[in-house]
């Protein structure tokens, strides 16, 4: 039986257009393609778990609308277990995205039905978090039903990851002591620990204030850089494989779940980096969120140019 991940958090449609930059302020830009894909950081990781050895449960929220059956339904495509994949009354989460001719994005993201993911929603499916071997959370659903996940997790004895994405400002001080691994990139590591990260040396010195307000490790993915691990006894930095990036959109969400599917799977931590490394690698040579992220095989073939 492979192990269990359990993700907690948003589903989204994705609005894509592509452009040959980001607009500015007022300016109207005329665009290159449009499409809509399926996404929401929650999904992503959730996908990117399955896709790459996991057996994965989702427990999240879509709206009544068409995009609510998609969303769903391109997780169960996936063999992702859904019963905690409610439906409630309204519309979906969305996703603005635009994708630059360098591959950048800019994203606006409605909430729509993933505010509904509230605690007591989440008592409701406890069996599905008591049966996960790994708990991962994101910031795109209420903050008091991540608080509550991350809580729960902790009694439960079980793996807690929490992605902090997006992210505006510090964590309740509280949640540190829940979570075993806590995996920002450079903006999200500047906003939760007031240290600007822009270079690995500063990424060290925002990893060990989190690590000192109670994380118990810290990955903060650098981008093209690779990542800095980080356990409170000392750093690894792990270089990232090099491709050409076509759209980096949900490449974070590929390496979180790349990196529970491994982790879940008895790998080390340093292997579950590796390989979620390579997974997000892969994902950003294709466009979209959840098309682009790669199966285990598609890892496993994987030769360093
Ligand atoms: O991380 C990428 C995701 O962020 C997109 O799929 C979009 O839905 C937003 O949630």
């Amino acid at each position: 039986m492979p192990a269990k991940v359990v993700v907690v958090g948003s589903l989204n449609m994705d609005l894509v257009t592509r452009a040959s930059r980001l607009p500015h302020a007022g300016e109207t830009l005329i665009g290159q393609s449009f499409s809509t894909v399926a996404g929401g950081k929650g999904a992503n990781q959730a996908v990117a778990s399955a896709r790459l050895g996991a057996d994965v449960a989702m427990i999240g929220c879509v709206g009544t609308d068409a995009y609510g059956a998609q969303l769903r339904d391109a997780l169960l495509a996936e063999g992702i277990d859904c019963q905690a994949v409610k439906e409630v009354v309204g519309s979906s989460g969305v996703a603005l995205i635009v994708v630059d001719d360098s591959s950048q994005n800019a994203i606006v993201i409605v909430a729509g039905s993933n505010g509904e993911l509230t605690p007591a929603s989440l008592q409701l499916v406890d069996d599905v978090l008591q049966a996960a071997d790994v708990i991962v959370c994101q910031l795109e659903v209420p903050m008091d039903t991540v608080d509550h996940a991350l809580k729960r997790g902790r009694e439960l004895g079980k793996t807690v990851i929490l992605n902090p994405a997006p992210v505006s400002g510090p964590l309740p001080a509280h949640w540190y002591a829940s979570i075993d691994y806590l995996i920002p990139n450079e903006s999200e590591a500047s906003a939760l620990s007031g240290v600007l990260v822009d270079s690995l040396e500063s990424a060290k010195v925002a990893a060990t204030c989190l690590i000192k307000a109670g994380a118990g490790k810290v990955i903060i993915t650098l981008g093209s850089q690779g990542a800095l691990f980080a356990n409170g006894q000392g750093f690894e930095h792990l270089l990232a494989p090099k491709v050409k990036a076509v759209d980096t959109t949900a490449a974070g969400d590929t390496f979180v779940g790349g990196f529970a599917a491994a982790l879940a799977s008895g790998q080390s931590e340093a292997q579950a980096i590796r390989f979620g490394q390579v997974a997000a690698a892969l994902s950003v040579t294709r466009a979209g969120a959840q098309p682009s992220i790669p199966t285990l095989h598609d890892v496993q073939g994987f030769v360093p140019s």
